[in-house]
Parts: structure tokens; sequence; C-alpha cells
């Protein structure tokens, strides 16, 4: 049987902010690096790290960065304080294979009754409604984080625009990223996807013009010393793709892909499985996403090489094993990411690198 998730997912979100990360375990020794590389201009120990979702605070990080996990992600931060959808947050979608589009167009059931086998196993659903400390809590704990990462970790921020009545979207996003930046930040994650919001701010990466606006706005008014990474969702077009990378390009430094993916999630007696409005539709993650994952991955790295520009690019979505590791580098992405996995398994990066560092010994020798 698999040890519980280290961020509880029968905890409300405030819950996992307050008292987790809940691990009782060990953390490992440090085992050297072989695989030691630069980041958006930054030296990392290795390819792996979290994307934006579990490490909610200081203390999420310090934990993971512990664990070796070295490009850590700051949860999406907003510009002012924006409560949680209450609890559950996360149910099990005990589906027992992969997903593809047309088993997306039937309800999926989500539940806390069910006791994953193995991490493949594991796909969940997750609902938050983005929820963001204000930025007086969020920015001073940003700066504290800093001083939580050994050498070769870096941290990116992940932020988004509200549309507000006295403000636009793309200003917004501005304000925040200055946020982020003012507080020592200068790996900047814009996410563009979000499938469990109701604002336009959760389809963005869907409007190629909508997108390259934005981040020509936030490359204006940031400068050329901020490295900006875009957040996208699924995407199954390959012509949609190579129109968002192109508008986009001249302001991004890399994309990050994929977020969740949407489905409709009931409960075992055919309800709504999550409750209050707006939330009958919440995102996919873990090992069910991964060959959708692969696919958007291998379509984003056709389009960079088209393009003939050298954009960074993080694949997310699935990589709950050591074994996904190769997979998500084969379909051409340069730095690997893992959410769901990484809520179980919290010696996934030392994994990897024990892997990575035995293989380059055999083949040293
Ligand atoms: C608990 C949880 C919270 C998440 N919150 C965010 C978020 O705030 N911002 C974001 O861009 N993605 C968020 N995500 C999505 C992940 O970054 C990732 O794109 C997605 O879960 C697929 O990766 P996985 O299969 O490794 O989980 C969240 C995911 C999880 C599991």
């Amino acid at each position: 049987m698999l040890a519980p998730p280290i961020y509880d997912i029968r905890k409300s979100y405030d819950e996992n902010y307050q008292f987790g990360p809940f691990f009782s375990g060990i953390p490992p020794k440090q085992i050297p690096s072989s695989n030691q590389t630069i980041f958006l201009g930054k030296t990392v120990s290795s390819r792996v790290g979290i994307p934006a979702g579990p490490l909610l605070n200081s203390r999420w990080i310090g934990f993971y960065a512990k664990m070796g996990f070295d490009i850590l992600t700051y949860k999406t931060v907003r510009s002012r304080y924006h409560a949680s959808y209450p609890n559950p947050n996360c149910l099990y979608v005990p589906y027992h294979k992969t997903f593809d589009l047309e088993d997306l167009v039937h309800p999926l059931i989500g539940t806390l009754s069910y006791t994953p086998s193995s991490l493949n196993d594991i796909t969940i659903t997750n609902s938050f409604g983005m929820p963001s400390q204000s930025p007086e809590v969020w920015m001073q704990d940003v700066q504290k984080t800093h001083d939580l990462l050994a050498p070769g970790q870096v941290l990116v921020v992940s932020l988004v625009g509200t549309q507000q009545e006295d403000t636009d979207l793309a200003s917004d996003f501005v304000r925040t990223a200055k946020m982020a930046r003012e507080a020592g930040s200068d790996l900047l994650e814009v996410n563009f996807s979000c499938p469990n919001v109701k604002g336009k701010e959760g389809q963005l990466y869907q409007n190629p013009d909508a997108s390259g606006a934005i981040l020509k706005r936030l490359r204006k008014e940031l400068g050329p010393n901020v490295s900006l990474i875009m957040k996208i969702g699924f995407i199954e077009n390959p012509g949609q793709i190579s129109a968002l990378v192109e508008q986009t390009s001249p302001f991004l430094d890399a994309i990050s892909a994929i977020n969740t993916v949407s489905g409709q999630i009931i409960n075992p007696e055919g309800h709504p499985a999550l409750p209050g409005p707006g939330r009958e539709r919440a995102g996919l993650c873990g090992g069910g996403i991964k060959p959708l994952s692969l696919r958007t991955i291998r379509r984003i790295r056709d389009a960079i090489r088209k393009l003939g520009k050298p954009i960074t690019l993080i694949g997310v979505g699935g990589f709950n094993t050591v074994e996904d590791y190769p997979d998500f580098r084969d379909a051409g992405a340069d730095f690997v990411m893992s959410a769901t996995g990484a809520m179980w398994d919290p010696f996934l990066a030392y994994h990897v690198k024990q892997r990575t560092f035995s293989q380059d010994i055999i083949r040293k020798e």
C-alpha cells in the first residue's frame, strides 16, 4: 500500500497552508548530481522540479528543496486576497487507464473512497479556484523562501492577473508581476490556463493574440532582466500551438505545459462531486493525463524548432514515477516537473537523480 500523500487531499487548502507538509520520514542525503545544467540563466543541479500547485508557501518549498527538487514553483499568486473553494479540493479519479479526448466527453467519478495501489494509478481532480494570500503575506513569504534553497536550486513564482472593475486583466498581470519582482524573484511564470476559474484568465492560452498582447506588456514593463515562463493547458490542434508559440515567442523565455485537463466530475450517485456553482468541471492531473501532456509537449517542441528560437520547454502532466521521466525528455521537454506525483512521492526527484547518476557512472566505466 502507498504511504498517504504529503499534501493531505482530505484537508482544506487553508489547513494544508497552515499545517503542511505532512511528512514523517527522513529527507535523503543528497546524492552528487551529474546533471548540473542551466535553467533560464541559472545553474541548477538537475532538470527536475515542481510546478505551481502543491508548494503553498515557504515551508512547502523548503521541504521539497530538502527532498532534492531543484526548480520549485510557488503556487499561483494574485494582486489581492482570493479565497479557495471549500473542501474537498481534490478527489481521486479511479479511471484505471490514461485519458484520450473521447474519454473526457463523459462524466468521470471523483471520490475520496479509493486506495491507489501504485503511483501510476494516481489520477486526481483538483478544484481550488486559484486562491491567493494577500500580497503583504505572499511577498514577505517569497522573500523568506530564497534563503531556504541550496546552491543549484531556484524559485519560480507563478502569478495570474485578475479581472477587476478598476483595472483590466493585462494591467493586473503587470501589477502582480511587479510585486513578485519586488519580492526578489526574477523567474516569473504567468498562468494562462486554469480550468477551475470562471474568469477570462483561465482560458487565455487558447487565444494567441490575447496571450501575445499580455506578454508584450509584461516584457515592456519588466525589462529584459526577468525570465518569463508561460504556463499553458492542453491543445490538440498543432496549428493553434504554432500560432500561440509564434505570437508569444518574442516576449518569452520558456513555456510550461500542461496545466490540468478539464473534465466533468460526478460522485458515484451521479451528482456533481464538488460542492458549489461553477465546479461541475474540474482539472484532471496525475498519471491519467500523461498521453495528453506528452502529445502537447511534442507539438510545442516542433513549433519551437520551426521557429528557431531558444525557448525552454518545461514538461508537466503525469510525471508520477521515475520511469516517466525519460518519456518527457524524449518528447522534447528540457525540464520536467511533477505536481501530483510529488504529492504522493516526495522521493521522486531523489530517485530520478539516483538513476541518472548511476547511469552516468556506468557510462563512464
Ligand atoms: C494541488 C494542485 C494545485 C495546483 N495549483 C496550480 C496553480 O495554482 N497554478 C497552476 O498553474 N497550476 C496548478 N496546478 C496544476 C499543476 O501545475 C500541473 O500543471 C498539473 O497538475 C499537471 O501536472 P501533474 O500531472 O504532475 O499533477 C495544480 C495542481 C495540483 C495537483
